[in-house]
């Protein structure tokens, strides 16, 4: 047993926090051999001292005052796993400007306020580290930071939300609606009761701030980020694209260019020969490319109490090790470029779109030469002759320009001859 101890104070013991607990406390033993210290938990804030928790600390470990943490000279390292951006950011800053290591698992935070988070740790020689806030359990933040540094990165593809790529995946087995979905998943407690973050993809787009901010070493702020959900997804879209050998995902998508960062999340019909096109169920994974290392996948479970804590536990493993050597502060921001997100209408992407018109001579070709004249290249369509006197007409197109469809499909709108423009996803690979 080493005599050398590094003590943490860890702020929430919810769904990630009694993780990290148990996960220092059952492996303790070989966590201490590979740190060299002994890691102890001295102080936790929670809201609530009475809750039953399943797990029990010890006396006097629970507090509800933060200043037990923060201001606390025997607390080496702090934890942050109490989630939200307030208050959470303000105790984080606190403990960096107390000269404490930072874990966190909170990508809001991060997303929102890394910038002055690392700007703290700097100031006070200390390291943040924050592996949970991206893709749970998987690893990726350290790997683009360290094992693929040597590369210049071409792409980051991710499927980042777990809860949508379970409803897609249901969608795609039993053909079902989103709302029978949506409250599936909400039944199984993937999906919140308000899944707005889920759904509409906030959650997603908060990750791939993340993401490309340490892929291309700029920062990119979360209102640089396109964001477009899943609610607009239907059975009819899921059965297209799988007859087209696609299958609908929510992507998070971030690209090097000419033009600068390209950074979205949409959903899209992805090629069923895509590495990630396989990922199903609450599962998520990361397709990097580096002009080097060529292509590169992660995956594994992106939520979850143990798996979160995994990547939280080791976080606190290497900021431990840095204390240890008196090093805190190697684990430094990486966002050392400024470089322009490039404009969402400069971006190229191939379209899917599902349309509903009169079953007439000419309907198809009025379509065809709008989308002509502004450029658009149809690469496959479909029509099938629906009820009364409609068609339905599905269109795949080869790669356009993002401001010349739009303002294409501006103008079918208006062709008295299509009744509605019903789907407009895009796809990849
Ligand atoms: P959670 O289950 O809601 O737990 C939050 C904990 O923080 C609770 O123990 C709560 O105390 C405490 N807390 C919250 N606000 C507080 C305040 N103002 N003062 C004192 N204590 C406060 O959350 P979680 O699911 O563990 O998530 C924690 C973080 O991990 C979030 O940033 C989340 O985004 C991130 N994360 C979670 C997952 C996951 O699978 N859950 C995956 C990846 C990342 P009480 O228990 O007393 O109420
Ligand atoms: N709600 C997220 C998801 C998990 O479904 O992937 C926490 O990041």
């Amino acid at each position: 047993m080493s005599d050398k101890v590094i003590r943490v104070g860890m702020m929430g013991l919810g769904t990630v926090g009694r993780g990290v607990y148990r996960i220092l406390k059952e492996n303790g033993a070989g966590i201490e051999q590979k740190v060299g210290a002994r890691i102890e938990i001295k102080k936790i804030l929670v809201r609530d001292l009475e809750k039953n928790r399943g797990i029990d600390p010890g006396e006097g470990i629970l507090t509800t005052n933060i200043s037990d943490l923060i201001e606390n000279l025997g607390i080496d390292l702090v934890v942050e796993v109490m989630g939200g951006v307030e208050p959470a950011f303000e105790y984080s800053l606190r403990a960096l400007n107390q000269g404490k290591s930072l874990v966190t698992a909170n990508k809001d935070m991060i997303a929102l306020h890394g910038k002055e988070l690392f700007e703290a740790a700097e100031a006070n020689g200390s390291d943040v580290l924050f592996e949970a806030s991206v893709a749970g359990g998987i690893p990726i933040i350290r790997p683009l930071k360290e094992c693929l540094a040597a590369n210049r990165i071409q792409q980051v593809i991710g499927i980042i939300n777990g809860t949508t790529n379970y409803m897609l995946t249901r969608m795609h087995e039993e053909s079902l609606d989103f709302d029978q979905v949506l409250k599936e998943a909400q039944s199984l407690g993937y999906a919140e009761a308000d899944p707005a973050a889920d759904v509409e993809g906030y959650d997603a787009a908060r990750k791939l701030a993340i993401l490309s901010s340490i892929a291309f070493n700029t920062r990119v702020a979360l209102n640089q980020v396109y964001v477009e959900g899943i609610t607009h997804i239907t059975a009819e879209d899921i059965a297209y694209a799988n007859e087209l050998n696609y299958v609908i995902k929510l992507l998070g998508i971030t690209k090097e260019t000419d033009e600068g960062i390209e950074v979205r999340v949409h959903p899209a019909l992805l090629s069923k020969k895509h590495p990630l096109a396989s990922v199903n169920d609450v599962y998520n994974a990361i397709f990097v490319r580096g002009d080097a290392v060529g292509d590169v996948m992660f995956y594994g479970r992106g939520a979850g109490e143990m798996p979160t804590a995994s990547a939280v536990a080791a976080d606190v493993m290497s900021a431990a090790r840095n204390l240890l050597r008196n090093v805190p502060g190697m684990i430094s921001c990486t966002c050392f470029e400024v470089k322009p997100v490039k404009p969402m209408g400069s971006t190229l992407t191939n379209y899917y779109v599902r349309l509903n018109v009169a079953d007439k001579p000419g309907v198809l070709a009025g379509i065809a030469f709008i989308f002509g004249d502004n450029e658009v290249s149809l690469a496959s369509v479909i029509q099938r002759h629906t009820a009364g006197h409609s068609a339905e007409i599905v269109l795949v197109t080869h790669e356009v320009l993002e401001r010349n469809f739009q303002k294409a499909l501006e103008a079918i709108k208006e062709l008295p001859n299509v009744y509605e423009i019903t789907s407009v996803i895009r796809t990849e690979g």
